[in-house]
């Protein structure tokens, strides 16, 4: 028998999950709530139980949460409620499930459905906040966080290209600066590749370099499968 895994993908303004098989194939429909707010750990985890109950069974769960991750435990988690830091995430969702739980950034998630284990591969996502992932050779530098360090204009990259940015500057603008980015973050890490996951990639219209891919929103529960390698 197959071994089944939830993949739960925790977001600023929505709460994905889906179920893989043992090669990351998905077995079910993508299930999609809005983020409660206030997204409390115990708001959130009630929006979790909701989408699992259209997911029939499995046996083991990944998550992928918006913000530093160590051990299970949420260092920080900058789009969601203060509640969250310190909260033991891994533990709440296997006592409440009962199955074996293992908790990693959401970015990171992302990446590990998105590269291709090839040198160094950087991995950013622009939703809600802005998420990054670094991998060499297909191991995971676990919670870079780009998002909150300066990028232009005594702004972070999460200031100038978050949603909240988005919203505020428009789609023109904000392709302006998702340009300099990739100029930035090409001269700083030089990797082979760089990809740009997220909701917000729809909204991109400037020309990519060959060494740049979009990869689809679904790499973030896909990556699920990943956490369960040795
Ligand atoms: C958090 C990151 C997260 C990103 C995308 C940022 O605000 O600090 O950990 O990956 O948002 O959700």
């Amino acid at each position: 028998m197959s071994i089944q895994t939830l993949a739960i993908d925790i977001g600023g303004s929505g709460v994905k999950v889906l179920v893989l098989d043992e090669a990351g194939v998905p077995l079910t429909e993508r299930a999609r709530l809005d983020t409660p707010q206030p997204s409390t750990p115990q708001a959130i985890l009630e929006v979790i139980h909701t989408l699992t109950a259209t997911q029939g069974t499995f046996d083991r769960v990944s998550v992928g949460f918006p913000g530093v991750v160590r051990r299970g435990v949420v260092y920080t988690a900058a789009n969601l409620d203060g509640t969250w830091l310190g909260f033991n995430l891994a533990t709440a969702l296997s006592a409440s499930f009962n199955k074996p739980v293992r908790v990693i950034n959401d970015a990171d998630m992302q990446g590990l459905g998105a590269i291709a284990s090839n040198g160094v591969e950087l991995v950013i996502t622009l939703g809600t906040g802005f998420g990054s992932g670094l991998f060499l050779d297909g191991r995971l530098v676990p919670n870079l966080e780009l998002g909150h360090h300066a990028f232009r204009k005594s702004e972070t990259y999460e200031e100038q290209l978050g949603r909240a940015a988005l919203d505020a500057v428009g789609k023109k603008r904000w392709n302006r600066r998702l340009g300099r980015a990739i100029v930035s973050l090409e001269n700083l890490f030089n990797y082979d590749m760089l990809y740009i996951g997220g909701g917000n990639t729809d909204r991109i219209e400037i020309e990519l370099p060959p060494n740049v891919k979009i990869v689809p929103n679904i790499s973030g529960l896909l990556g699920g499968i990943a956490l369960w390698r040795s």
